[in-house]
């Protein structure tokens, strides 16, 4: 199969595809016993920093499923290596030294990612090879909040307090943390495309913590920014953000080529909220994989229907997707899709 024609390929691009194109969000990972193999020889970190392997466990959904996307194997917070930021996987990522204060952020190095994290650059082109003929291939990156959180906080948070402090207290550092990482992540993105990705999502996991306002009036620019200067580099761009059924509108004022939806919200509300003019990507639950096969046949078809309302349609988990599924669900889902 040539890329340009891929059905994936063509729904980013806004054009209606007779097959709904479907991959999902973490599908290389723990739910996968071939991907569970590999990560008895490796830790996670370590098979992030071997390309070779990476392609490997990019492929293993591929071999299993009639997927219409591969996504580079690698990781949101593996950026910090391009700062001297120790980052560790146990499972949950862990920061031992997370950056406070004015003088943490003083001490913070901006490397360029495209020369400090040559590994993922590596990794794309490993994977891009062994995607070729087959799938167009997907980079990623976390999006500027997602990712200082996960640094002020030291790890992942319920309450988000030490962020929320910084941006509440001293906003000026906040300001000047967010606009610091956005301008690196274009770096990261840029190295990306440069090396073979088809496509950019952009994770923006932790958006729900923040209220509409301080997203719109904080965050927002900068995803802007990134999404735009992204785009630049002539490959479409996927937004998705969590915590959707309050950010949605200000995520569709962005230039986004596709708006990603989570589960929260129906995909039909969602698609009259961003407008029929725009691409949509989702949202099964994730966790219908773990129930009833029946369920998840209906409730699958559900979202394919509501998705025949936009302006294309990619069909996607509402967030990634459970270690505990079943692939032979992940099979049904998406037989589904293309049925
Ligand atoms: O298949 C894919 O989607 C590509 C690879 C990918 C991973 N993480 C692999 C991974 C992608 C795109 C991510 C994104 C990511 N990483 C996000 C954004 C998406 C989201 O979930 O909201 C976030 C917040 C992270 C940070 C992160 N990495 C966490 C919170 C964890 C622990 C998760 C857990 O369930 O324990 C990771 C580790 C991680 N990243 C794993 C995988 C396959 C599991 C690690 C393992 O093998 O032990």
């Amino acid at each position: 199969m040539d890329e340009d024609e891929s059905s994936f390929l063509r729904a980013c691009r806004g054009n209606r595809t007779q097959r709904t194109p479907v991959w999902m969000m973490r599908q290389a990972g723990r739910y996968l016993p071939e991907y569970r193999a590999v990560r008895e020889k490796v830790s996670f970190l370590e098979l992030c920093r071997a390309p070779q392997l990476c392609a490997e466990v990019t492929m293993q959904p591929l071999e299993r499923f009639d997927l219409d996307a591969a996504i580079l194997f690698s990781d949101i917070l593996v950026v910090f290596d391009a700062m001297g930021v120790d980052v560790e996987f146990a499972p949950g990522p862990r920061l031992p030294n997370p950056v406070r204060t004015t003088s943490d952020v003083a001490r913070l190095r901006w490397g360029d990612p495209r020369e400090e994290l040559r590994y993922v650059m590596d990794a794309v082109r490993a994977c891009k090879r062994a995607v070729t003929g087959r799938a167009p291939l997907i980079g990623f990156c976390g999006a500027p909040l997602t990712i200082i959180s996960y640094l002020i906080e030291g790890g992942g948070s319920r309450d988000f307090e030490h962020t929320k402090r910084m941006l509440f207290s001293a906003p000026e550092v906040f300001e000047g943390l967010m606009s610091a990482m956005t301008s690196l992540l274009v770096q990261y993105l840029q190295g990306q495309v440069e090396a073979g990705a088809d496509a950019i999502q952009i994770f923006d996991s932790w958006a729900g913590a923040l209220t509409p306002q301080d997203y719109r009036a904080r965050v927002l620019p900068h995803v802007d920014r990134l999404v735009r200067e992204a785009r630049g580099f002539g490959v479409p761009v996927i937004m998705f953000a969590r915590g959707n059924a309050h950010h949605l509108e200000g995520i569709a004022s962005t230039d986004a080529d596709v708006i990603g939806v989570d589960w929260t919200m129906g995909l039909s509300t969602a698609i009259d909220v961003v407008g029929e003019d725009r691409v949509v990507q989702g949202n099964l639950d994730p966790m219908l994989l773990l129930g009833a096969p029946e369920t998840l046949v209906a409730r699958t078809r559900e979202v394919v229907a509501a998705g025949r309302r936009a302006r294309a349609h990619v069909f996607n988990l509402g967030h990634g997707i459970s270690r505990h599924t079943d692939p032979e669900m992940a099979k049904l889902m998406i037989d589904t899709v293309h049925e």
